[in-house]
């Protein structure tokens, strides 16, 4: 069944330095995903470190945060229809090598770390990362 979601997106400091940010933007869009919110930040190493805690026992998590916190973000709001996986599918897998064709790390993603965007996984986690960025 569809149902309309949120979802958050972040666009990583490799794609915001190349100025891809409104081809991104345009790529949700074309796919039914609203930009119901968006701002340009640039965030502490602590603050990336809370973000992503769900991976503070991966061998890659101190270079993660490093890597966040390391420029410019743009973190956005999406809204649609099954919007989390959308946005998921949308992205492609993790590690751009192995992205399928037309989806934004495929197109853009330039290594595992430095692979464009971010997107929610699962509900609970896309609930907690919006709040994370948009508190009011
Ligand atoms: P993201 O969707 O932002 O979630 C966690 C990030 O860790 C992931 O994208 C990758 O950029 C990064 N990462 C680095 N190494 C790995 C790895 N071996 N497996 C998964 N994610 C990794």
């Amino acid at each position: 069944m569809s149902k309309i979601e949120k979802t958050l997106s972040i666009i990583k400091p490799d794609a915001v330095e190349r100025n891809l940010t409104e081809e991104i933007k345009k790529i949700f869009e074309e796919k039914n995903l609203k930009i119901k919110e968006s701002k340009k930040i640039q965030i502490s190493k602590d603050e990336a470190a809370e973000f992503y805690k769900v991976h503070q026992s991966k061998p890659f998590y101190n270079d993660l945060c490093k890597y966040l916190s390391s420029g410019p973000i743009v973190v956005m709001i999406l809204e649609g229809e099954n919007a989390i996986l959308s946005n998921r599918k949308i992205m492609g897998a993790t590690d751009p090598k192995k992205a399928e064709n037309n989806t934004i790390r495929k197109l853009y993603g330039l290594s595992i770390d430095k692979n464009s965007v971010h997107g929610s996984d699962s509900l609970e986690n896309a609930n907690k990362e919006i709040n994370f960025f948009f508190k009011n």
